[in-house]
């Protein structure tokens, strides 16, 4: 190589190591670590969509390299994606999980490479590789469904009986018990009462039997047709439902589809039914007074909480967390980092959602 071109060479080399000496100023703990793979479920519900997106979006523009896939709700699709981005090279995994018993051997793989696992959202069960849990207050959530059906059914003062169909989310998902949970912790006592009554005799004797009216993969259209069968067997001769635990907003959805081909309207005889995520379907229907409330989760928070962590993981900093008791994963309690969710209903939609800048006015016919 002549002196000539070993300059120009050198001088290449050079060009080609500015932009990442740049990136590395700007990245968590500097590029090379900063190798990221994002494992969500499912691109059919939006909420899986906004957090995927959102928090690619920080990490890429901190300089990190990102691999983000979605997986239709297939495990043995999810494992095969959490495989590649090993191998790839990826140094820390974010996944929410679609099974949380199903991905051990592949965190075993994980953990001999040294890559940090961060949950998010889910708990992943039965694996001593999960290093953190980053989540809503999954036990609230319910909670918070719970209590506004005992408030705004008076439940504490109602003579009764008033109708009540509870559901259950997807058993595969940790969250699902949480959920119901708090809500049930509520409820319960006004069944055993008499307050409440479950015409379809679906009504969990205790929080452990919550499976029995889980509906798998929180599919609306399952969800619609356990209502079909619910209201076509025990609503006969003018009785109606007047309340129904909805644990999310995709149930939710498959229960007014179904309460509307029931020949059910908004008005004075509609079912009270709760919710959670505030996708914009169900933000149209609470403002078309079809759905009562949702427990909104700002998903913007819990990826810059996990943006967060990762920011402290390739800094080697402690990693800030907020509970170190709830979330035993049966082989041990994971270091979790829990947000508060926050209960919407009509009047609450401009100044929660849209103000805040979550949904746009025009996602959901308002302007
Ligand atoms: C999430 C909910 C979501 C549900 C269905 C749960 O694990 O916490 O926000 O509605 O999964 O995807």
């Amino acid at each position: 190589m002549s002196h000539k071109t070993r300059f120009v060479a050198l001088l290449a080399a050079g060009a080609l190591m500015l932009p990442l000496a740049a990136c590395a100023s700007t990245t968590p703990g500097g590029a090379a670590n900063c190798n990221v793979g994002i494992t969500m479920p499912t691109r059919s519900l939006e909420r899986w969509i906004n957090d995927g997106e959102q928090l690619q979006k920080k990490l890429k523009d901190a300089g990190c390299t990102v691999d983000l896939q979605y997986a239709d709700n297939k495990v043995d699709q999810q494992i095969s994606q959490i495989q590649n981005q090993i191998a790839g090279g990826a140094k820390i995994l974010v996944i929410a999980s679609i099974d949380g018993t199903a991905l051990g051997p592949v965190l075993e793989e994980a953990a001999k490479q040294t890559v940090k696992v961060i949950a998010y959202d889910r708990l992943i069960n039965g694996s001593p590789n999960v290093d953190y849990y980053a989540t809503f207050d999954n036990y609230k959530v319910g909670q918070l469904q719970g209590n506004f059906l005992k408030d705004q059914l008076k439940l504490d003062s109602a003579a009764g009986p008033i109708n009540f169909e509870p559901f259950a989310g997807s058993p595969d998902d940790n969250n699902a018990k949480f959920f119901f949970a708090g809500a049930w912790d509520v409820l319960l006592p006004y069944v055993q009462k008499g307050t409440l009554v479950v015409p379809s005799g679906k009504a969990p004797k205790s929080n452990d039997e919550w499976t029995s009216i889980g509906i798998q993969s929180w599919q609306s259209d399952k969800a619609q047709a356990e209502m079909d069968n619910r209201l076509s067997s025990f609503y006969t001769g003018g009785k109606k439902v007047q309340a129904v635990l909805s644990p999310n907003d995709s149930l939710a959805i498959g229960i007014v589809a179904s309460l509307k081909s029931a020949g059910y309207a908004p008005g004075a005889d509609y079912p009270m039914i709760t919710g959670q995520d505030g996708d914009k379907a169900n933000v149209k229907a609470i403002l078309a007074g079809e759905q009562a409330m949702t427990v909104w989760k700002d998903t913007r928070k819990l990826g810059d909480r996990v943006f967060t962590m990762i920011q402290q993981i390739t800094k080697g900093e402690k990693v800030e967390v907020n509970d170190e008791k709830t979330y035993n994963n049966g082989v041990k309690v994971v270091p979790s980092y829990l947000i508060e969710p926050e209960v919407v209903t009509k009047d609450l939609v401009q100044s929660k959602l849209i103000d805040s800048g979550f949904l746009k006015a025009s996602d959901v016919g308002l302007g």
